[in-house]
């Protein structure tokens, strides 16, 4: 492994809890289609792209539809999802994650997001974060999903840098899984029991620093 020279920070779950948002939308979508979407489910779309988090809802409420009405809905939900993401505040950002990524800046690590959503723009943008990236790939700019490293690798490469000089901040299973295969570090954010692949697991970002970084080379 190369000098630590960049952090590739995925966006739900480990920037903001958006996953709440996820959840109300497809919950709702779920009733309409009239079957019960629990929060334990929720869980289970983590890190998962729109369409294939679509597919295991229909999945759980064990309905079968045409691919026409599946972009439908997925357009409905997110139609629905918009509406509360919209209206975030910069008080949204978890604890922690905008004084790492300024100081991280200021030691000059290189800083790029790497998020399945195609919506990551406009959430960045309401937490006023936008300028403290230096690239952004999301999900409008890769067509692998996590566990592929495509959204990671291409983040390096916007970046100028190696992919064993980056350390990758991630919450889902799949994106430990997508840092490890495209040759990366990775600070799993949550449980241990969950993202034990990960070099080492913190609760949040309020946990990490510069100084802990350099642990890990
Ligand atoms: C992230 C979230 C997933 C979400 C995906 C696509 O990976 O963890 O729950 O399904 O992004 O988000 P989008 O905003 O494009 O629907
Ligand atoms: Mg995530």
């Amino acid at each position: 492994m190369g000098q630590i020279k960049a952090c590739l920070f995925d966006l739900d779950g480990v920037i903001v809890d958006t996953a709440k948002y996820h959840y109300i939308a497809w919950r709702e979508l779920a009733a309409e289609l009239g079957f019960e979407f629990t929060e334990e489910d929720n869980e289970r779309l983590k890190g998962v792209s729109r369409m294939t988090s679509l597919n295991i809802l229909l999945e759980i409420g064990g309905v079968t539809l045409s691919d026409e009405e599946k972009l439908r809905l997925a357009e409905k939900k997110n139609e629905n999802y918009r509406t509360f993401i919209l209206k975030m505040q910069p008080d949204e950002i978890l604890p922690g994650a905008e004084a790492f990524l300024k100081e991280l800046k200021a030691q000059g690590i290189k800083i790029a997001l790497g998020s399945a959503s195609k919506n990551a723009m406009t959430i960045l943008d309401r937490l006023q974060l936008t300028d403290l990236f230096e690239a952004i790939i999301d999900g409008t700019k890769v067509t692998e999903a996590k566990p592929d490293p495509e959204v990671f690798l291409k983040g390096a490469e916007a970046l100028g840098v190696n992919p064993d000089e980056c350390v990758v901040f991630e919450d889902a299973e799949a994106g430990v899984e997508a840092a490890l295969a495209g040759n990366m570090r990775c600070v799993g954010i949550g449980s241990p029991d969950v993202l034990g692949k990960a070099n080492i697991v913190v609760d949040g970002l309020h946990q990490m620093n510069y100084e802990k970084l350099m642990e890990l080379n």
